[in-house]
């Protein structure tokens, strides 16, 4: 697999990609809002290709203070053939080379078999933490693309 970064002209083959591998596509993936993510961090958004197809997907973001990974996704017709592990372990090197301490994620709760894959990885489960979430414009999140 060729790992690339991504540009907005893979726009619709990735949310293409993200919906045959079952991601929730909302109100932030957007042609605008991923372009938004894409300028502040124009380095950890990857993308990778098997035969010049994209079959696999992960936005990293960098706030400034902690690294988050969202999104990740391989193409079922590719799953298991080691390219989840091969495009996070260059996400993780890009995050080490920019001095990123820590790294977060969520998986939702109906897909938490995919803890094993990331605690393969090295990640770990945080249970000293409570999660919460603040939506300060219902109209925008509700936005459907
Ligand atoms: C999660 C996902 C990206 C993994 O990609 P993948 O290419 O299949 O994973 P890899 O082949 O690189 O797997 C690496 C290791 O994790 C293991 N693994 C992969 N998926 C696993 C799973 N669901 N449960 C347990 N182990 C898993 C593999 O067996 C492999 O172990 P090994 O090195 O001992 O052989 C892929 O299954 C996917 O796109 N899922 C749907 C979208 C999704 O849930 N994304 C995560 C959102 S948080």
């Amino acid at each position: 697999m060729k790992i690339e970064k991504f540009t907005m002209e893979s726009y619709e083959n990735v949310i293409k990609l993200w919906r045959r591998s079952g991601i929730n596509v909302g109100s932030t993936d957007t042609r605008d809002e991923l372009e938004k993510m894409l300028q502040r961090n124009p380095n950890l958004f990857l993308i990778g290709k098997v035969n010049n197809r994209i079959i696999g997907v992960v936005i990293g973001g960098f706030d400034g203070r902690r690294g988050y990974v969202h999104h990740l996704a391989i193409d079922p017709d590719y799953q298991k053939k080691g390219y989840g592990k091969m495009i996070m372990d260059e996400l993780i090197e890009k995050f080490r080379k920019i001095g990123v301490h820590k790294i977060h994620l969520f998986i939702e709760k109906y897909n938490k078999d995919v803890v094993e894959f990331y605690r393969n990885l090295g990640w770990e489960i945080r249970d000293d933490l409570i999660m919460m979430s603040f939506i300060p414009d219902k109209n925008l999140y509700k936005m459907r693309i």
